[in-house]
């Protein structure tokens, strides 16, 4: 089971904005879903850096196109590692891997014979880079710049496009899910039903210099949509590499409805030109509008990505991206709108029924992850997980984030429904209850592992946090609840954590918010800002610090990082031994460590390094290569509390 998905390589004439993020994360979130399925995934994106519209930018900042491109694309490859994207290759056009195997590709479909030189005149606009026929045009004007093209008349290198008209309406007709949503392959059958002519493909140096030389003609350079559509094999190697014929049977192309007549029309019938297998799907948004524009870098009214992200976390924004915007629909981006499903799904859902849950299973198992009894009647409650499995895969495989986030929330909601119903407080009045208490309590450490999971692929800090505070290895995520709800560890305590989602409060949230937090008082800057990363006393005291009396030192064998310690402490009076190993080899000798009083913290959940179990950990002081074991200031007695 494989999975390839790209994203348009995006121009390098503006910064990456919210509608390039949209379709990166949208992929991500792909991606990430069918790693969690079991497929061996692969996740192209890159940047477009060749043509006349980067040659204005550049001069416009008054440096060379290979300064310019440099720099921009540099932007683009940052911004997503802090959106949490995963892309295993970053391509870029103006690099030699691309620029051989557009010169090959080119030279194959030249000598078929499906390449000619001839004269043209069009309307051509600077914007689309493109040529326009003037039925295509809005009253004389660009359709989507809204600027009067230029009329310009060459000569020029031309690709038959116009031979694979019936071809492919013919195989756009055979797989129905070709190009999905349906609406985007009804207008691709709409284009089609208009006589498809040949592709201008080639500039003339005279005119732009900034491309990738015709391999048959060096005083032309490759037009620009038939240099970019190649990035999507370039990168894999074509036609020889293995990442290509591993991943290019199964590859799926996301993109937003600009850009889907050279997605739908020019590209099947390159590859098609060049003996090659079409790709398996066209995956079809709509913009992201902001009032009634398009959110675009020509029309203005950019919005950066990060800077939402940055304020509201990565996971937060991802998610409203994803559960916000219907796949294939426009849809309208607002703050407000962003803070309200903020504060109602991920605070209030969510985050609320992480609260609350914890706090039973705290109140009523000691804090254990609870084991269903033996007599739990399982039935309907499994039905509900599977039912919600298939809902939520067959969501993922019609590229639906939102209705696969709908399922999942589905869930949460039940849960936090069926606390309100069976009342565990009063439950755990009645001994002759219990097996009907911890069948309610262990349904919400297994809902909350199951969320973990699903919403892992959209939030990717949250879900393995979940997991962690589980006591659940994130590694072993799987779609499939079974073998979860099996790696639980019933002798481990939950570790609670901190607040997941601190409501948001800002003016309009709190007017139409007002009910109060669900978890006390969420800690708020003057600005109103979300405070995620500030904890509250409780959660200071979470963490329990105690003095250790280090009594025998060794350093691990076959390691030189490791000591293993024998730590003398003290708890309400009562003498402790416990061993730790600390990863201080490098900075101490054993031999200088025995006698020492240091800090550890003592409620860590215990670990296994080399073999061996450690349970708890040194508190030290490092920098540039120098450590330090923190130690009381005076002499106070093992058992003295820290706070
Ligand atoms: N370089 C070409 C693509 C070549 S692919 C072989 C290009 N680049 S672009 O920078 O203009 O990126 C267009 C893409 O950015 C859209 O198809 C979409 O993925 C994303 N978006 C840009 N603005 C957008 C919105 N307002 N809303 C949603 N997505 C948008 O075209």
């Amino acid at each position: 089971m494989r999975y390839y998905v790209t994203t348009p390589i995006y121009y390098v004439n503006a910064r990456p904005h919210l509608g390039h993020a949209y379709t990166t994360i949208v992929n991500d979130v792909l991606t990430r879903f069918h790693r969690l399925a079991g497929y061996e995934t692969y996740f192209l994106t890159g940047t477009d850096e060749h043509g006349d519209k980067i040659v204005q930018a550049a001069a416009k900042a008054q440096v060379t196109p290979l300064n310019y491109v440099d720099r921009i694309s540099a932007l683009f490859k940052a911004a997503w590692p802090n959106l949490s994207v995963t892309n295993d290759d970053f391509i870029r056009t103006t690099e030699l891997r691309h620029k051989e195997v557009v010169a090959r590709f080119m030279d194959l479909v030249n000598r078929k014979g499906e390449i000619y030189f001839g004269e043209y005149g069009g309307y051509y606009c600077f914007g689309c880079e493109r040529f326009y026929t003037e039925k295509e045009l809005a009253d004389g004007l660009c359709p989507d710049h809204l600027t009067q093209p230029q009329f310009i008349s060459e000569k020029n290198y031309f690709f038959r496009m116009g031979n694979y008209q019936d071809w492919l309406i013919d195989y756009i007709t055979k797989n129905p899910d070709l190009i999905r949503p349906e609406g985007y392959r009804s207008e691709v059958l709409g284009f089609l039903r208009e006589p498809l002519e040949d592709l201008c493909i080639s500039r003339p140096k005279s005119r732009l210099t900034w491309g990738i030389d015709l391999p048959f003609d060096n005083n032309f350079v490759t037009y620009v949509w038939f240099d970019a559509l190649i990035n999507y094999i370039s990168a894999l190697g074509w036609p020889d590499g293995e990442k290509y014929s591993k991943f290019w049977p199964v590859a799926e192309h996301t993109i937003a409805k600009d850009i889907l007549k050279p997605h739908a029309i020019f590209w099947p019938t390159m590859l098609k030109a060049a003996g090659e297998p079409v790709y398996r799907h066209l995956n079809v948004h709509g913009y992201w509008r902001i009032g009634q524009s398009k959110m675009s870098k020509t029309v203005g009214n950019v919005v950066e990505a990060l800077s939402m992200a940055e304020k509201y976390g990565s996971d937060p924004f991802r998610y409203f991206l994803m559960r916000e915007m219907n796949f294939g629909l426009d849809s309208e981006f607002s703050e407000d709108r962003l803070v309200e499903r903020y504060n109602a799904d991920l605070a209030n859902d969510l985050g609320n029924l992480w609260q609350r849950s914890v706090a039973m299973i705290q109140k009523f198992n000691q804090g254990l992850i609870p084991v269903p009894p033996p007599a739990a009647d399982d039935g309907e409650w499994f039905l509900r997980l599977d039912n919600l499995k298939s809902s939520y895969e067959q969501a993922f495989l019609n590229v639906n984030p939102r209705a696969a986030l709908t399922s999942v929330w589905e869930l949460i909601s039940f849960l936090n429904k069926s606390i309100d119903a069976e009342a565990p407080w009063i439950l755990a009045r009645d001994p002759g209850k219990k097996d009907r208490l911890l069948t309610v309590l262990a349904r919400l450490a297994q809902g909350l592992s199951y969320i973990g999971a699903l919403i892992w692929p959209v939030m990717p800090q949250t879900g393995s946090d979940i997991w962690s505070r589980l006591g659940l290895n994130a590694h072993e995520m799987t779609l499939d609840w079974r073998p979860i709800f099996s790696s639980f560890d019933p002798t481990l305590v939950i570790s609670p954590g901190a607040t997941f989602f601190p409501r948001v409060e800002t003016e309009t949230a709190k007017t139409r918010q007002p009910q109060g937090s669900p978890d006390g008082t969420p800690a708020k800057t003057p600005e109103g800002l979300i405070t995620a990363d500030l904890i509250n006393i409780e959660d200071f005291q979470k963490v329990k610090l105690k003095l250790a009396n280090i009594l025998t030192a060794e350093k691990v064998k076959g390691s030189d990082k490791l000591i293993k310690l024998t730590c003398a402490l003290e708890t309400d009076g009562i003498p402790e031994e416990r061993t730790i190993v600390a990863g201080i080899g490098k900075y101490y000798e054993p031999d200088e460590l025995v006698g020492q009083t240091v800090v550890i913290c003592a409620n860590l959940k215990p670990a296994k390094l080399m073999g061996l179990k450690s349970q708890g950990m040194i508190l030290a002081a490092s920098s540039d290569g120098r450590m330090s074991l923190l130690s009381p200031s005076r002499p106070v007695p093992l058992g003295a509390r820290i706070s």
